[in-house]
């Protein structure tokens, strides 16, 4: 097996990533009907609305702003899969469709998470110092959700 020295893996590792990049992930975002927008429709104060777009928007809206390293698999299939599970679990782009209930449920689940730091999920922070709120933001955007509850 004298073949598979550390040149062979190399080489190997080298022809994997490339070969991953050709599977490239979709950034097209749906398009927006502002009419069914979170924002739109609850009318927070700007510092609220600024905080949204920063923090949450990119994984739960159909506004996600992608960037440039998204462009590099495997990182890119990891941020479309947060966009993807974030869009499923709750999407502002889509606030208008959500019953009472649910938009009860989500802003409920809205403020315990913004309270328990567990959003924006930490890696997301790393990148995005737009989006690293303060205790104090955080109870202002927790108590907006809680207000928000019919
Ligand atoms: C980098 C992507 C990302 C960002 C930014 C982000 N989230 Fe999330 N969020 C997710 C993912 C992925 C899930 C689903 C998995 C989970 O619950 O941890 C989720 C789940 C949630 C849920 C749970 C919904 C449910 O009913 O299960 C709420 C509520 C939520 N996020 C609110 C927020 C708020 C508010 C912000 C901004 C302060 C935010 N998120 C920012 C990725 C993100």
């Amino acid at each position: 097996m004298k073949f598979i020295n550390r040149k062979t893996i190399i080489t190997l590792l080298v022809v994997i990533f490339i070969i991953m990049q050709f599977f490239r992930i979709d950034k097209t975002n749906s398009p927006v009907d502002q009419s069914l927008d979170f924002i739109t429709i609850t009318q927070p104060t700007p510092e609220i609305a600024t905080m949204l777009k920063d923090a949450c928007y990119d994984c739960h809206s159909h506004e996600s702003k992608y960037p440039w390293y998204s462009d590099v698999a495997p990182i890119s299939w990891w941020v479309k899969g947060h966009i993807n599970e974030g869009t499923k679990h709750l999407n502002f782009s889509e606030w208008g469709n959500y019953d009472t209930n649910k938009a009860n449920h989500k802003l409920e689940e809205g403020a315990e998470k913004v309270e328990k730091k567990e959003m924006p999920i930490t890696p997301y922070l790393i990148t995005h110092s737009e989006a690293r709120i303060t205790e104090e933001q955080r109870a202002a955007l927790a108590l907006f959700f809680k207000e928000k509850m019919k």
